[in-house]
């Protein structure tokens, strides 16, 4: 007769070792066919080795409508608990979709939810893998009430702990809009989709043709949507990813990102930015690579990499400290801001600043789009939110401008009068109204028009190109005005960088008391 310790001791066993089986080997031979991961396979790459911590392995829906009192898995369709990513907490859930498709169950909700309050008291980034049905067909509006229980935990948890959503899978309906209150999207190519309709309903309604990768593949969301912002070959791929991602966020807004010890020198000179750079304004070039160049060797890491390309954003180290880095990028769209771009930096700036990560803003930038497009898009409203992010943003700010300071952009861009800490402009630099073409247009078209002779007019208007450039075409001006604090020279360009973050360590600075401010949505 065993004694009843042993007897819970054996039922323990059994249990753990059902949940552990998920949907049983069928089901997982079905995964992997699919080129998926299980639910667990990926929490073990996401975290540090024998770090996962499980909470509520034995929970079992509560269902009993379509006989699914007779159908229960311990666990239910969710894998919950908490584990180390390079050596700190993180909270982690990763759907299974060999249990029930990984639908969505009430019980499944408070798994899910009961993770992120964890999260939130103790200041630990969420990250949620995600490989899911959607709503659990059997369980009605119960379901629907358990995302919005998760809904309402993204929201509240947005801008204090990190928060990481991996697509693996499919992730349909109203199910995406957990992902997409997130901080970042991950998504795995040739596995993953998301969409609020399906490509069924589409052609019912629209009679549109179009396949689930090219509605909602990652390629889709990465490069054309902007729904998600960066994208795996596969499973490994993607969590790998989260890692990298990970090693640059600090734990909640209570933190700063963890410094690493330095793995570059401090004090080199930043050499060829001047190569890089052209004479001729009209000509393009990399942008990427003056970050590059600047920042520890080889920590520059880009979000948003696929879309709206005229603006580069992303995480870096400088001397170990992590920095977030947003860009114009002169190699697309001549990097003019338009909505797309507005929209990505705005963004980023924010988590930037909810996550006190000092921004770094490179500037050569035109000025807006122009055209109806644009326009009758909104990139009015569009192009304020980028302004908003980076007025209200209190981290520290350094502002370099390399070539154009244009216009409205000008000013959106990190300026001095917005509250940049440290601006600073190469001799490469020019900020003015508009481009020296544009403004003899309008200065001059008049009297240009008037004079009949072709070679006349061209003379006369190159040499008012000329005296305008004179004007302004370099960078005294704003530097006579103490709208840039120094020229720098490009050498020095790490250097200084180093020396504005050291002075801006013991910064303080605030905004007036609101319930919340109202960014042009
Ligand atoms: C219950 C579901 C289910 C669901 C799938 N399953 N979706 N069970 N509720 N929503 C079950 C299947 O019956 C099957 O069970 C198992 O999960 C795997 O599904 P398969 O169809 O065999 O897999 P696959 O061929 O890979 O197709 C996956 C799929 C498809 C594309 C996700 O199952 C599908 O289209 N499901 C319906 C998706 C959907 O419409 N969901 C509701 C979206 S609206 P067995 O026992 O055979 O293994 C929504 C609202 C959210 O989610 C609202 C938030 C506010």
């Amino acid at each position: 007769m065993s004694s009843h310790l042993e007897r819970v001791q054996e039922e323990l066993r059994k249990r753990n070792e059902q949940a552990l089986k998920g949907g049983g080997e069928e089901r997982i031979k079905k995964q992997h066919a699919a080129g998926k991961l299980t639910a667990r396979e990926r929490i073990d790459l996401l975290l540090d080795k024998d770090s996962f911590v499980e909470m509520d392995r034995l929970r079992v829906h509560s269902c009993t409508d379509f006989d699914m009192d007779k159908k229960r898995i311990p666990g239910d369709a969710v894998v919950t608990g908490h584990g180390k990513v390079n050596g700190r907490p993180v909270a982690v859930f990763s759907q299974d979709f060999t249990v029930f498709g990984g639908t969505l169950s009430r019980v499944f909700a408070q798994k899910v939810c009961k993770v992120m309050d964890m999260a939130l008291r103790s200041g630990m980034p969420v990250v949620g893998l995600n490989d899911s049905g959607g709503a659990r067909i059997q369980e009605g509006v119960d379901s629907l009430g358990g995302y919005a229980d998760i809904f309402l935990r993204n929201t509240l948890a947005s801008g204090v702990v990190p928060q990481i959503s991996c697509i693996l899978g499919p992730c349909a309906g109203g199910a995406v809009y957990s992902p997409a209150l997130t901080d970042f999207i991950l998504m795995s190519e040739s596995t993953s989709y998301m969409f609020i309709t399906g490509p069924e309903v589409i052609h019912a309604v629209t009679r549109e043709e179009v396949t689930k990768e090219a509605l909602g593949g990652a390629d889709t969301h990465n490069a054309v949507s902007g729904v998600a912002h960066f994208k795996g070959l596969d499973d490994r791929d993607v969590l790998e990813e989260t890692r990298k991602l990970l090693s640059y966020l600090p734990q909640s807004n209570r933190d700063k990102p963890p410094p690493q010890t330095p793995k570059d020198i401090a004090d080199r000179d930043v050499e060829g930015i001047e190569d890089i750079i052209p004479d001729d304004l009209r000509k393009p070039y990399d942008m990427a690579a003056i970050i590059r160049r600047t920042v520890d060797e080889g920590s520059f890491f880009e979000v948003h990499k696929f879309w709206a390309k005229n603006i580069v954003v992303g995480f870096a180290r400088i001397n170990g400290e992590v920095v977030g880095i947003v860009a114009n990028q002169p190699m697309h769209l001549a990097g003019c801001l338009d909505i797309n771009a507005s929209v990505k930096a705005g963004r980023f700036v924010r988590f930037l600043d909810a996550f006190n990560i000092p921004i770094i803003t490179f500037v050569d930038v035109p000025g807006f789009l122009p055209g109806t497009q644009q326009e009758y898009g909104g990139i009015i409203r569009h192009g304020a939110k980028l302004l908003y992010a980076f007025c209200e943003a209190t981290v520290p700010k350094i502002t370099i401008i390399t070539r154009r300071g244009y216009g409205g952009a000008y000013d959106v861009m990190s300026s001095k009068h917005i509250r940049g800490d440290f601006n600073y402009a190469y001799p490469t630099a020019e900020i003015a109204v508009m481009g020296s073409e544009g403004a003899v247009r309008i200065l001059y078209g008049r009297d240009l028009a008037a004079i009949e002779d072709e070679e006349d007019r061209e003379e006369r208007k190159q040499e008012l190109v000329d005296e305008y450039e004179e004007k302004f075409g370099n960078p005294f001006k704003a530097a006579e005005l103490g709208f840039i604090d120094e020229l720098l020279q490009f050498k020095d360009t790490r250097r200084r960088i180093i020396g504005s973050l050291g002075l801006l360590r013991s910064k303080k600075a605030g905004n007036p008391w609101k319930k919340h401010g109202n960014i042009p949505l």
